[in-house]
């Protein structure tokens, strides 16, 4: 029996912040360290959806690598032989399959996609992009071509997980067992714990999470943010007149915020609730911070180009064969082949 399948896309851009990397990056490269024994991990880079809506394309090479570059500077281990790390476009079968199912996708399923009405609101027919609206059967295609069984996305991408499932059992009922059904999603997010989602708050709004979209950029700690930087808006980070370190988001979301920055770098809450001081807690948190940015901005200065694209190749070359056994049990489904 071969191994079950974890799958996920690496989203990655040059602007990540803190909360990115501690609710999604973090998360991932603990799976890819602690499930490789028992799972095959394919952690992949969506190339072909990353201009479903309009890009630079001159910069598109170097962001690819960039993205697999902030992966390995958060730990994923490129020796490991479990963890395949590949690029979408260079696995002619995503692009193949997408187009078979395309003629079994319905064009009203499509349009109730959250996402793609969400992206299209404001665009325009004309330049919403036919690429945009197939988005989720490409990504269904992801995943089914090497029989994923645990997908961990965000909440933005349940939906797609849910037509994913949906387009499996379509496809099987018609034309007997061609895929693997991904978990439901609820399954999914008891697998892979409640840490999956963690939220990390806006320093300068606590009411709203992390966000590169905010304004000022005050309330973010990018992760290329130098430490001084990162440590005056930690230090200036808005909290309340209570007066005492309390844990309630309710009541206190900043100071509650602090204290799950300072746990998740490894101190005890504990230690700083009830005390009648906020300064301890934002130095510990500023320190902590400031330490994990100069460690993560070393190694990614000290990530090897021509290692990961050794592991890309490698990694490319095996999911070729994973995926094209797929592809030519649908064709021959259908029809395509004898
Ligand atoms: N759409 C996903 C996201 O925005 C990325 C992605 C593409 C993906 N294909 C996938 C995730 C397949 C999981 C499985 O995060």
């Amino acid at each position: 029996m071969s191994k079950s399948v974890i799958l996920t896309g690496l989203r990655a851009n040059n602007d990540l912040h803190l909360g990115n990397y501690l609710g999604a990056l973090l998360p991932l490269v603990d799976l890819a360290k602690n499930k490789a024994g028992e799972y095959q991990i394919n952690l992949f880079v969506p190339d072909l959806h990353s201009f479903t809506t309009p890009i630079d394309h001159s910069k598109l090479q170097q962001q690819i690598i960039d993205n697999v570059k902030i992966f390995v500077a958060a730990g994923l281990p490129l020796d490991s032989a479990n963890v395949f790390v590949y690029r979408q476009s260079y696995i002619p079968a995503h692009s193949e399959l997408t187009i078979i199912l395309n003629s079994f996708t319905g064009m009203g399923e499509m349009n109730r996609m959250t996402q793609f009405k969400d992206k299209a609101s404001g665009l325009g027919d004309d330049r919403t992009s036919v690429g945009l609206f197939d988005y989720p059967v490409l990504m269904a295609s992801d995943v089914l071509l090497y029989s994923a069984t645990y997908v961990p996305v965000g909440d933005d991408q349940t939906q797609h997980l849910e037509f994913t499932r949906d387009i499996a059992e379509r496809m099987n009922s018609k034309f007997g067992e061609l895929f693997v059904i991904p978990k439901a999603a609820k399954t999914q997010h008891e697998f892979f714990g409640k840490d999956q989602g963690l939220r990390i708050r806006d320093l300068q709004d606590p009411t709203k999470k992390m966000s590169k979209s905010d304004d000022s950029g005050k309330g973010v700690i990018f992760l290329n943010d130098s430490p001084e930087v990162a440590r005056k808006k930690i230090m200036g980070a808005e909290t309340d007149s209570f007066g005492d370190v309390q844990y309630d988001y309710a009541t206190r979301p900043g100071i509650s915020n602090l204290l799950d920055l300072v746990n998740l770098f490894g101190i005890k809450r504990e230690e700083f609730i009830g005390q009648p001081q906020y300064g301890p807690l934002k130095t510990a948190v500023a320190d902590s911070v400031c330490d994990f940015l100069e460690a993560f901005q070393r190694k990614l200065s000290q990530t090897d180009k021509a290692e990961i694209i050794k592991k890309l190749e490698a990694s490319e070359k095996e999911m070729r064969l994973q995926a094209n056994k797929t592809l030519l049990k649908v064709q021959k489904a259908v029809g395509l082949r004898p």
